[in-house]
């Protein structure tokens, strides 16, 4: 049995798919007093990475945790520490506490302890929490992701809707990224199960090419069929930028901001060396953008 944490997020969904594809028997922490469908050929129980018991509860007779809950902007009672920081030490300490011998989580590249980023810092903690579990752990530390629900090319896409003409870039649309496809990223979750290299270890990881914030806006163009002309903001004028798009649907949050302000690539080639196999190019999974799109259906149905 493999518990799923945060399973209807953009990985999470990907993950749950990929494993119940497979024929794992997967149980879903469902995030306490959140709507959203309940999936199918899965089993579910409430509770919240801030609350120990349903984490030791949703643990019993599970062999691999998979620990993907975390929050990307702070909002009310939810608190980067609380959630990413304190919610991975409690899941670290139900995993010991039930026995599981297998976590397996999703960090980010360039999240450290010491980052000046809110977001980022507290990603780092949470890495530093599982590496120092002693616990059989692998955090997969992954560039940005896209697909379905991503926040990167949703964000692109929003802004060329809502804005006519023009596409504002942050921080010049320079940032170098190396968007990964999160059924691919889904895939590496899978393989961890089996992987041995994987075991205690910190995998970087990221797609097949490096590309600027700009190619992205211009391969999310051409998919949406829009033309736009590109507004390179500069790093000192970013902030104002995103408080004046803030009134647009999708428009950039702080952390998105923090995300995109420095460089964040990996090894070229690390998911085929550690994993066996090619990901995809983004250009070759960017159908979910087009204006027709019609998803196809999904073996769980959240
Ligand atoms: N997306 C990326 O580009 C990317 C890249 C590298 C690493 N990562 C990391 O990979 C992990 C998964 O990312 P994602 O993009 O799938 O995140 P996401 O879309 O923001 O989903 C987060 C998930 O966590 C759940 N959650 C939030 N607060 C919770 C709580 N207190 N208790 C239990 N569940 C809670 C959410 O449920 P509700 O929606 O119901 O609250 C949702 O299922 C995160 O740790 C993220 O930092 C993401």
């Amino acid at each position: 049995m493999i518990l799923v944490t945060g399973p209807t997020g953009c990985i999470g969904r990907a993950v749950v798919d990929r494993l119940t594809s497979s024929g794992h028997a997967v149980r879903l922490l469902w995030h306490w007093g959140h709507e959203h469908r309940v999936p199918r050929r899965v089993s579910v129980f409430g509770g919240d990475v801030r609350n120990m018991n349903t984490l030791v509860d949703a643990m019993e007779g599970v062999e691999t945790v998979v620990h993907l809950a975390s929050i990307r902007r702070e909002a009310g009672a939810d608190r980067y520490e609380d959630v990413n920081v304190s919610g991975t030490r409690n899941v670290v300490e139900a995993v010991k506490h039930a026995k599981v011998p297998r976590l397996i989580t999703v960090g980010c590249l360039g999240a450290e302890a010491r980052s000046a980023f809110p977001f980022l810092r507290s990603m780092g903690k949470a890495e530093e929490i599982v590496r120092a579990s002693g616990l059989n752990f692998t955090v997969l530390k992954s560039a940005v992701v896209f697909g379905e629900g991503d926040w990167l090319t949703a964000w692109l896409e929003s802004i060329s809707r809502n804005v006519p003409f023009v596409m504002p870039l942050p921080h010049r649309g320079d940032t170098k990224l190396q968007p990964i496809w999160v059924g691919d990223l889904a895939a590496c979750v899978e393989r961890c199960l089996t992987t041995r290299s994987t075991f205690r270890q910190v995998v970087p990881l990221g797609g097949p090419q490096s590309l600027m914030l700009s190619d992205v806006a211009a391969l999310t163009l051409k998919i949406t069929q829009r033309k736009r002309r590109f507004v390179r903001v500069p790093s000192s004028l970013t902030h104002q930028i995103a408080g004046f798009l803030s009134r647009f649907r999708g428009a950039l949050t702080e952390t998105e901001i923090e995300a995109l302000s420095y460089n964040r690539t990996t090894e070229i080639g690390s998911v085929h060396r550690v994993f066996g196999f090619a990901p995809a190019r983004m250009p070759t999974k960017l159908d979910y953008l087009r204006p027709d799109y019609q998803p196809p259906p999904l073996p769980v149905q959240f």
